[in-house]
């Protein structure tokens, strides 16, 4: 899987860890920043990895803050994003099992790094199941379409 990783300051470690295990598992990664942990506003690089995914231009993306909602947020405003903000290997796994999401997002203040490992291998391993939750996704895209303009 092609992926684009972006975190702010709160992130910045899990970020680098997470960078050199999603490799390590043979997926290929962009690395979008930030590049060290000097404060900076997390809107614009969640937006530099939810319009990728937006796009089509990667396949996936992970995304951490601090807590991981403020990243949830930013990704969420893109058509066809699907963020889903983790603190379990459960939910990371039922996030793609169940609601296909594209964009898996943490806390680097909330999680440490096993546990970010594992969510991060769970949800790249799993599958979409389809079914009545493909028919709940396309609800989803029809509020979209109602609702976001441009
Ligand atoms: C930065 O201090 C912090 O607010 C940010 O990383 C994130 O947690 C926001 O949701």
């Amino acid at each position: 899987m092609l992926t684009a990783m972006a975190s702010d300051h709160g992130g910045f470690r899990l970020k680098e860890e997470l960078v050199v295990f999603v490799r390590g598992l043979g997926h290929e990664v962009q690395d979008l920043g930030c590049l060290d942990e000097g404060s900076v506003d997390y809107p614009g690089l969640g937006q530099a990895v939810a319009e990728k995914v937006s796009t089509g231009q990667v396949e996936g993306g992970i995304l951490i803050c601090g807590t991981g909602i403020g990243m949830s947020i930013v990704a969420n405003k893109f058509p066809g994003v699907r963020a889903a903000l983790v603190n379990h290997v459960y939910t990371a796994r039922l996030a793609k099992e169940h609601n296909n999401a594209n964009v898996l997002v943490m806390g680097g203040r909330v999680v440490g790094p096993g546990l970010a490992c594992e969510m991060v291998r769970a949800w790249l391993t799993a599958e979409f199941q389809g079914g009545r939750h493909l028919r709940r996704l396309q609800q989803i895209e029809a509020i979209e379409r109602r609702n976001f303009k441009g």
